[in-house]
């Protein structure tokens, strides 16, 4: 049975760093056997503009189905002022929670290539690798109440932080696992000194440790803290597990330690489904780049490691992906570089379509 990938561009850059993920998947089917059944679809701005919502249900229904699904980035100005149920965010929105992708990874590696073009000194970010496992459906994202009233004469803004236990309970249990097979060390990141939900936080994940993951060394920072120490010396992290928005912005910033925010894939994955794999979505972290789509300068580099994050979490290709990682290193290593890969002593960069042509190019020859 062929293997079956929704792929959803979605807006901005996302057609263009998707179309080189497109020619690096036929290249792992023509040249490596792996038969990928292949479906697209609308999200975000492109998909309100065809079917008046962010993504339409029969879209859902095939996310649903497959098993996985890659994203490219979704939103734009074009849409800034719609309705906030309409906006393209609240498509990919729809998608994580309606498929209970609880635990999104976020790694952020440092190729050695690209260590002078971090914002920190060299000596602080080469060899980094660390891993932030962001819960993903919950928390002040999805908490009621929320909204925008009137109270007295005045507008009120709300949102809600909120967690279960059994919600905590198990994206602990992704970041130990994903701990034993890294350097088996997680740091939980919250905000207990202000928060109750924070408190809970801490002592659910202390709890799971104790009970199941003993052998994982468990250590807890203040979520602002934890900032700090990720600017300040990222190499001590392996594993870092915090909350939905906490996530968001530590792996932005975590993102900026590796050079470019066009270097960063993720996967999002939530519990088996029938046939053993766990539900996916893999999407790069960065976003749509309205500043500069449709130039042919986007970094196709976080798209592609996405797919590379596919092939190891959901196809159980983990050899392919450790090929299509060590190409893309590779080619860095050469001195191949998008326009946001140029470091202070400038250069000429290559196209996002010349980008393409170079992994392609190296996997020939790696293979
Ligand atoms: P962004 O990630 O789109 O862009 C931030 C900066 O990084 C820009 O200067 C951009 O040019 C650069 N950049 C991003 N990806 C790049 C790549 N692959 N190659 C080269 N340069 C790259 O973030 P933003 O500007 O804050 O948001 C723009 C839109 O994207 C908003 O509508 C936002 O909601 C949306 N967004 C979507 C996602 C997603 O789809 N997962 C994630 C973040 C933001
Ligand atoms: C991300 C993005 C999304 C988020 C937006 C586009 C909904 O910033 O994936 O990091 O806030 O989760
Ligand atoms: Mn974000």
């Amino acid at each position: 049975m062929p293997n079956t990938l929704l792929i959803l561009p979605g807006d901005g850059i996302g057609p263009e760093v998707m179309a080189e993920v497109r020619r690096v998947i036929d290249w792992f089917g023509a040249k490596r056997g792996l038969d990928f059944d292949v479906s697209e679809d609308l999200v975000g701005g492109c998909a309100y503009d065809a079917h008046g919502a962010p993504l339409s249900d029969a879209a859902m229904e095939k996310a649903q189905a497959v098993d996985a699904v890659l994203l490219g980035a979704v939103g734009g100005p074009k849409w800034d002022n719609l309705d906030f149920k309409d906006k393209p965010e609240r498509g990919l929105l729809r998608l994580r929670k309606e498929m209970d992708l609880f635990a999104n990874l976020r790694p952020a590696q440092c190729f050695d290539a690209l260590a002078d073009f971090s914002s920190l000194k060299r000596d602080l970010v080469s060899g980094l690798d660390m891993m932030i496992v962001r819960e993903l459906t919950s928390g002040v994202y999805f908490g009621e109440p929320r909204g925008v009233s009137k109270e007295g004469n005045e507008r009120v803004g709300i949102n809600t932080h909120r967690y279960t236990e059994s919600e905590i309970a198990r994206v602990a249990r992704s970041a130990f696992e994903l701990a034993r097979k890294r350097q088996n060390r997680v740091c939980s990141m919250e905000k207990r000194n202000v928060m109750e939900a924070g408190i809970l936080w801490h002592d659910v994940v202390q709890e799971v440790h104790d009970s199941e993951y003993p052998d994982v060394e468990l250590t807890h920072m203040l979520a602002d803290a934890g900032g700090m120490q990720i600017v300040r010396a990222p190499k001590q992290f392996d594993v870092i597990l915090t909350d939905n928005l906490f996530g968001d912005m530590l792996s932005d910033v975590a993102a900026m330690l590796t050079g470019s925010l066009g270097m960063l894939p993720s996967a999002s994955l939530g519990a088996p489904m029938e046939n053993g794999r766990p539900k996916a979505l893999y999407e790069p972290v960065h976003g749509s780049a309205p500043d500069i789509a449709g130039q042919g300068k986007a970094n196709p580099i976080a798209c592609i490691l996405s797919f590379a994050m596919a092939l190891r979490y959901s196809f159980d290709e983990g050899a392919n992906a450790d090929l299509l990682e060590g190409v893309v290193q590779k080619v860095l290593g050469d001195g191949v570089r998008t326009g946001d890969l140029m470091g202070p002593e400038g250069g000429t960069p290559v196209s996002t379509s010349e980008m393409g042509d170079a992994i392609l190019a190296a996997l020939d020859a790696a293979a």
